[in-house]
């Protein structure tokens, strides 16, 4: 269905566009001299073009996931060389350039292409998945991660990634928790900027650089029940102190595009909803990027219940600032009559086309249509590349329990490494891979046999899911043989991502009967978990020695538990989300506001109120010791700037590294406020004995204020908490 549609639209456009190709002008136009500025450039092309030149801009094409990579070449011979843009889907700059040759050589304004795809966490050296960098705390190592995916997806042919994902997102039932930051607005977007201006660089039109797209605009992340692609109820102030945030963050990085969400916005579906994309984004944030849809998202407003047929639906998508429209392919067979019919006026059109050639100029792509064509060990899984991959992974695992000192491991430790994620290589590189392949990974086995002195003694025990048992004797064996069980339990790749929510965070029992029958060797048992979302470890925690939260590691994902494992490396990953008790605390969340009973009333009957591990947890092989929280003054005007420091001794005999999380807190205001919230972090390392003053200069403005229901922030005069841990200090808003 999805390919006639597409052979359709290329018709049509054929059609369209051909009796507009002409004898090429005689002289250099304004738009092809590279020493103008852009808006130059953007008003000389945008004059000389015909509405049906400016309608094919508005479109991205798809080689289509469902065809065959080994046919790219063939469909690039066919598809209409005037369109806007294509995902693309080979993994190399061939047939770009092929494509782009056409849309240079063969088309009367020869406008370049702008060639998208999904690189998340990498485009071939696989990161760990989002959510584990957000557990990293540092966003400077997650930008050093999404330098190198922009060079490898640039040598690939690519100019422009969806990523990142900076939805917020407090339901871990929903697959794509695996693709954002985690629960908190502040994190997300310091980790959303961060990585824009890593994918960008300085300067678009660098080799290296591409163009970032902040997705999915806005609130997906409150996927009711967190199921996919349904309706959100998401009220002004939630939009504003919560989903919007790391939006505004992205933008002010300089993020090019934005992408709109499938999601249903109280009513408004994402992708037709014009206070988020014009009057938020456009006027109130000025942002002169363009708006893509996400993948068919005009059409589904038909499914959604808005729009009755696909021409109004293009109606309803562009009039709200939806400039590009992703693989749906109705952009082009409808907005001219559109036009005509006055529904849409070609302003709107205009304006959409500005944004879109606005990008291509400062990607350079008029000067440098073509990229450099690479073999690929000069380009992909670069050693370099691979020591970030993995000095990532080892700073995103989280240390959740470690009784007695379990861990660190002795290197002439008898391992007996056990269960379904220890050969495991595709499971490692989590959803959204790339081009990620589970050959380029070093699994478990692999990286733990070269860390350790003995030989590491394997069984399976039993697989992901089922009933099967039959291996758990041999594991059973395996173990009494061994001093220390490093048991390796989690979910498999396909668990998580788009479109893959669970009912229950809880493992498939067979697992945790895995656990059981293993302990019965009466052997230490280290926990290894994978997953793309936070596990009900109710039934694990208490039985395990220790527990170590891997997430999805990446290609590295081996050798960087084993570093951990053997001590290394000491773990420094702290949780970006709250591991719920059961699935029935969800939702769950830190910076929920204050109930109106508090105490004991309000809690559940059956099991507890708290989380099992909350936000901003993560345990160390050393200990840290926090001295007072101070403040330059604790009064403040509301245009001043105060101090906060606190120092902090590495009290171990190890080197570790420890992030301050700084938190605030208003208890009293005209709009109830969360009882904690995030306001700053930053980590450092620390060697043995060493003490440092970490500090958080506040700007009340900025850290005390919460957003009205248009989006100004609002600060109130009187008292407000800086909080560390267990420290408190008042300071007073005069
Ligand atoms: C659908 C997903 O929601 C989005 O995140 C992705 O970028 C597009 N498909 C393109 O693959």
């Amino acid at each position: 269905m999805r390919k006639t549609l597409l052979l359709a639209g290329i018709a049509l456009c054929c059609a369209d566009v051909s009796s507009t190709v002409d004898a090429k002008t005689p002289s250099l136009p304004p738009y092809k001299d590279a020493g103008l500025p852009v808006e130059t450039r953007v008003e000389d092309l945008l004059s000389r073009m015909t509405l049906q030149e400016k309608i094919a801009q508005l479109n991205q094409y798809s080689l289509g996931s469902n065809d065959n990579v080994n046919n790219n070449g063939e469909i690039v011979n066919v598809l209409p060389p005037e369109i806007g843009s294509l995902l693309y889907t080979a993994d190399d700059a061939v047939s770009r350039n092929a494509m782009q040759r056409r849309a240079m050589e063969e088309t009367r304004l020869g406008i370049p292409i702008i060639f998208g795809y999904d690189t998340i966490h990498g485009y071939r050296t696989i990161f760990p998945i989002p959510l584990a960098q957000g557990a990293s705390w540092n966003p400077d190592l997650a930008g050093e991660a999404a330098r190198v995916a922009a060079i490898e997806s640039y040598y690939a042919g690519i100019d422009w990634t969806f990523s990142p994902m900076v939805d917020v997102a407090r339901d871990p039932r929903w697959g794509r928790v695996a693709e954002g930051y985690g629960e908190d607005p502040y994190l997300a977007s310091v980790f959303g900027a961060a990585t824009v201006e890593a994918y960008q660089g300085g300067d678009m039109s660098e080799p290296g650089n591409i163009a970032s797209c902040l997705k999915h605009y806005v609130g997906y992340g409150a996927s009711e029940a967190g199921r996919d692609y349904v309706y959100t109820e998401i009220s002004r102030q939630s939009l504003w102190n919560t989903y919007l945030l790391p939006f505004e963050a992205g933008v002010k990085a300089g993020a090019a595009t934005l992408m709109s969400s499938f999601n249903d916005i109280s009513g408004i579906p994402g992708s037709a909803n014009h206070y988020t994309m014009t009057e938020v984004l456009k006027e109130k944030w000025a942002h002169d990027g363009f708006v893509v849809s996400d993948w068919n998202s005009v059409l589904q407003l038909i499914d959604q219940g808005m729009a009755p047929d696909e021409k109004t639906a293009v109606e309803y998508a562009i009039n709200a600032g939806l400039d590009m429209d992703m693989v749906d392919n109705l952009y082009m067979p409808h907005l001219e009559a559109l036009v005509k019919e006055g529904r849409v006026s070609e302003d709107r059109i205009d304006d959409a086309v500005r944004r879109i050639l606005r990008v291509k100029f400062r990607l350079g792509l008029f000067e440098h249509p073509y990229v450099e064509e690479k073999p690929e060990s000069e380009r992909i899984l670069l050693p370099e590349s691979l020591e970030t991959a993995k000095e990532l992974a080892v700073e995103t695992m989280v240390l959740l329990k470690n009784e007695n000192g379990i861990l660190p491991l002795e290197p002439d430790t008898k391992v007996a490494l056990i269960g379904p994620l220890a050969k495991s290589r595709m499971d490692l590189l989590g959803s959204w891979r790339g081009r990620g392949r589970g050959e380029d990974v070093v699994n478990i086995y692999d990286g733990l046999s070269r860390a350790m002195e003995k030989p590491v003694e394997y069984a399976a025990g039993c697989d992901f899911e089922g009933s099967d048992t039959t291996g758990f004797a041999e594991a059973v064996k395996t173990a009494s043989a061994s001093d220390v069980v490093v048991l390796c339990l989690g979910e498999k790749y396909s668990w998580s991502g788009e479109n893959a929510s669970r009912s229950t965070i809880a493992l498939p029992q067979l697992q945790e009967q895995l656990l059981a029958a293993v302990k019965r060797a009466g052997k230490p048992v280290v926990v290894l978990l994978s997953n793309g979302r936070p596990i009900d470890l109710t039934r694990i925690s208490p039985a395990a020695d220790a527990v170590l939260e891997i997430w999805q590691p990446g290609v590295m994902g081996g050798p960087a538990v084993a570093d951990i494992l053997i001590g290394k490396a000491n773990p420094s990953g702290r949780l970006n989300i709250t591991f719920p008790y059961t699935t029935g605390q969800i939702p769950i969340y830190y910076n929920h506001r204050s109930p109106a009973r508090k105490g004991t009333q309000g809690r559940y009957q059956d099991i507890p109120s708290t989380p099992m591990y909350e936000f901003g947890y993560g345990l160390s092989y050393t200990s840290y010791d926090y001295g007072p929280l101070t403040l330059s003054s604790d009064t403040c005007s509301a245009d001043g700037k105060i101090t906060a420091s606190i120092t902090v001794t590495n009290s171990g005999d190890i080197d570790g590294k420890e992030t301050v999380q700084w938190y605030i807190c208003d208890p009293y205001s005209k709009t109830t406020r969360p009882v904690k919230e995030l306001k700053h972090f930053e980590k450092k390392l620390l060697r043995a004995g060493e003490s440092c003053t970490f500090e958080f200069e506040i700007d009340p403005l900025r850290d005390l204020s919460f957003r009205d229901t248009e989006g100004n922030p609002v600060l109130e005069s009187g008292d407000y908490y800086i909080i560390v841990k267990d420290r408190k200090a008042r300071l007073t808003i005069e």
